[in-house]
């Protein structure tokens, strides 16, 4: 393996070119968007950069090598003679994942067999570790194997612990404020922030705070590892210059107890300001307009969709009678809620898969 190599940076399908847009902010050369991620090129400190720093991506795959192979005893010699002792721990253990499409080599449980044989041989009997992960495509008979460095998904932060019925992905708030172009100097309202997940990820943009600073990652017991290196990669960005108040609300007690307790181990809990309180009792705040993104809940998935319908309108009104000015960002995955509002909203997103769900992100210019 050179030096530099191709890094895939997964998402979820429909925010690859939020991604992108990202992955050329953080410095990543040329960025190529393609189904389900992104490909860099890069090397070792690109690839716990991406992991640490990336708020868009959901997983940092290495790809090893690729070779042609048309039978599993080709495959199984080929395997044999690959340097796995340079990218593995010994004593690994290692779950092997096959898929195969179009190929000789047409069993794909057979093919993560003879890979794993060959790199039992290389790094002897597994010991107690973290379970490592390598992906093996067998695709037109050319087998390319890649290495999981992330292990648990990235948009798992590890600070919020305590969620609600519904949460969001941290990936996916990321991206719909980078949308709306948040920098941290607009103030930025939640008004039904369940556990707080879009105030939590606005605060910690606006602080500087990286994403990956408090969880480990598979690439830390990699021999190519560097602690000093990945230690520094930690540390925070610049903060904005002026951070414009932060506010998250729900009605219910319960989740607003969760998203307080989850700010606190994000230590943002200073930036944001969290109430109780329904929608209907919302005063517009003091100070200049900002931006105001929700998530409110689909029939779905939670609750039936009637009685949404009122909830979506008296969203609309109360942003159209008392937020002139402001900004308002939706995620739902139903476009008749999102008419309900009455809001002149811009061409959605295309469907961002989430969970079985498939939601849309709406955004108004300035009201
Ligand atoms: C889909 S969840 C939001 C999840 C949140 N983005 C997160 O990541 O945890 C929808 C939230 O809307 C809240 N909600 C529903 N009706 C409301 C209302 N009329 N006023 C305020 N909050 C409301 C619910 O309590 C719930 O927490």
């Amino acid at each position: 393996m050179n030096s530099t190599f191709e890094i895939f940076l997964a998402t979820q399908p429909g925010l690859e070119l939020d991604l992108t847009a990202e992955a050329a902010r953080h410095g990543f050369a040329d960025p190529k968007p393609t189904a389900g991620g992104v490909v860099v090129l890069g090397g070792w400190h690109d690839v716990w950069r991406a992991n640490i720093h990336l708020r868009c991506a959901t997983r940092v795959l290495v790809r090893l090598t690729s070779f042609r192979a048309f039978h599993l005893a080709q495959l199984d010699k080929r395997a044999r003679k690959l340097p796995w002792t340079d990218w593995l721990p010994l004593g690994a253990r290692i779950k092997v994942e096959a898929t195969t499409r179009a190929s000789k080599i047409y069993h794909a449980k057979a093919a993560a067999q003879r890979i794993d044989t060959a790199l039992r041989a290389a790094l002897g009997d597994p010991r107690d570790t973290a379970e490592l992960r390598i992906l093996a495509r067998i695709d037109d008979d050319l087998v390319t194997l890649s290495l999981d460095t992330s292990g648990e998904p990235l948009h798992r932060r590890g600070h919020k612990v305590a969620v609600g019925k519904a949460p969001l992905r941290e990936s996916m708030a990321a991206a719909f404020l980078a949308r709306m172009g948040y920098d941290g100097s607009q103030p930025i309202l939640d008004l039904m922030c369940g556990s707080g997940t879009i105030p939590l990820e606005a605060a910690e943009l606006a602080k500087g705070l990286r994403p990956g600073r408090s969880r480990s990652f598979h690439f830390e017991c990699l021999p190519s590892s560097d602690a000093d290196e990945i230690a520094n990669l930690r540390n925070p960005a610049k903060p904005a210059a002026h951070i414009a108040p932060i506010r998250g609300q729900d009605r219910d007690d319960g989740v607003i107890a969760m998203a307080r307790q989850n700010a606190q181990r994000a230590d943002v809990a200073d930036l944001i300001d969290f109430a109780r309180m329904a929608i209907t009792t919302t005063a517009r705040p003091e100070g200049p307009p900002g931006l105001i993104l929700v998530n409110p809940p689909y029939g779905a998935r939670i609750g039936n969709r009637q009685p949404l319908f009122a909830l979506y309108g008296s969203f609309g009104a109360l942003m159209q009678e008392t937020f002139g000015g402001w900004r308002v960002g939706l995620v739902t995955s139903d476009k008749g809620l999102a008419r309900a509002t009455g809001l002149k909203w811009r061409p959605p997103t295309p469907p961002i898969s989430h969970g079985s769900l498939k939601v849309q992100f709406y955004q108004t210019g300035p009201l």
